[in-house]
């Protein structure tokens, strides 16, 4: 018995061990437990303060709404992609003096609006963060929350005097340093951890009908969950029609066949993203991608689905 458990021990040791010395070092962080709480509850209280209006605001910056693709990343192009052109200006400026001392400036400027949007949409998608994802996402959110304020330091102290741009130039060079490691966790987020991602991306399904039950299955307005061919589905009988697609969240995996179901649309039980069985179309965030939509049949008492399209 004794020998078991020092085994065991052995090999808990040895999968820590083997952990990315990030995930390692971030896991240690509990103090970033209550920040990360407190931030998540003020950015859930704003957005609840506003009402309905409110919840259109907060699928806009997720990216459901008018850009139908996750917003965050895209913005964050803006400020790295700037600063980076800052940087190189204000250097050639102090080597050469052929760059006018505004080129790098401007660029700061720039870099810092798109920085405060691409904040914005990055805080609302850290509300519906957990455990080891939401304290990576803390570590990435306050490095770029601290370059921001660095890099508005920089720009009043360069509108200030002339006097004082050797050392603003300094700390937006910092800053870009910083910005560097900032990013590297961010994309540790999404390639790592999978934060943001489509969660149905790797499933696949059948493009031939397959049987998943029978008609007494599937009685009026409740939920099922089936498989077919290995893809998580869930069915509703909705008026006496059968509807059906992946019963995977696409925003983080969450059941959707726990989940509410109301005149057509679920809810999932997780975050409250919300799916049309009509045609797995996301009607309201977190959830940027929509559900896998399948075909349903009946057939002689036998009910049979197919994807409606591929999934990859
Ligand atoms: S898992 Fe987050 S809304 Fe479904």
């Amino acid at each position: 018995m004794e020998i078991d458990r020092r085994r065991i021990r052995r090999l808990i040791q040895r999968s820590r061990s083997r952990e990315r010395a990030l995930d390692r070092l971030i896991r240690a962080q509990l103090w970033l437990d209550p920040v990360a709480e407190a931030v998540q509850t003020a950015v859930g209280g704003f957005y609840d303060a506003l009402g309905t209006p409110g919840r259109a605001i907060k699928d806009v910056m997720h990216g459901t709404r008018v850009l139908g693709h996750p917003l965050h990343p895209a913005l964050t192009d803006v400020p790295v992609g700037a600063w980076t052109l800052g940087v190189l200006a204000d250097w050639l400026f102090v080597v050469s003096g052929r760059v006018p001392p505004i080129a790098g400036d401007l660029a700061l400027a720039a870099g810092l609006a798109g920085a405060i949007l691409a904040a914005l949409t990055g805080y609302t998608d850290f509300h519906e963060t957990a455990g080891h994802e939401r304290r990576t996402a803390a570590v990435h959110g306050l490095t770029m929350t601290g370059v921001i304020v660095i890099e508005a330091i920089s720009l009043v102290m360069r509108l200030s005097s002339p006097d004082l741009r050797p050392i603003a130039v300094v700390l937006s060079t910092l800053a870009w340093l910083i910005v560097v490691l900032g990013a590297y966790v961010g994309g540790h987020l999404t390639f790592g951890i999978g934060t943001a991602v489509n969660h149905n991306a790797f499933y696949d399904g059948p493009t031939d009908y397959v049987k998943v039950g029978s008609r007494n299955d599937f009685p009026e307005g409740e939920m099922r969950r089936v498989e077919a061919n290995g893809l998580p589905v869930v069915i509703l009988r909705r008026e006496g029609l059968l509807h059906a697609i992946g019963a995977v969240c696409s925003h983080a995996g969450g059941p959707l066949h726990e989940g509410k179901v109301e005149e057509g649309v679920v809810t999932c039980p997780w975050h409250s993203s919300r799916f049309k069985f009509e045609d797995g179309k996301v009607v309201g965030g977190p959830a940027t991608f929509d559900q896998p939509l399948l075909v349903a049949r009946e057939r002689g008492g036998v009910v049979e689905v197919r994807l409606a399209h591929p999934i990859k």
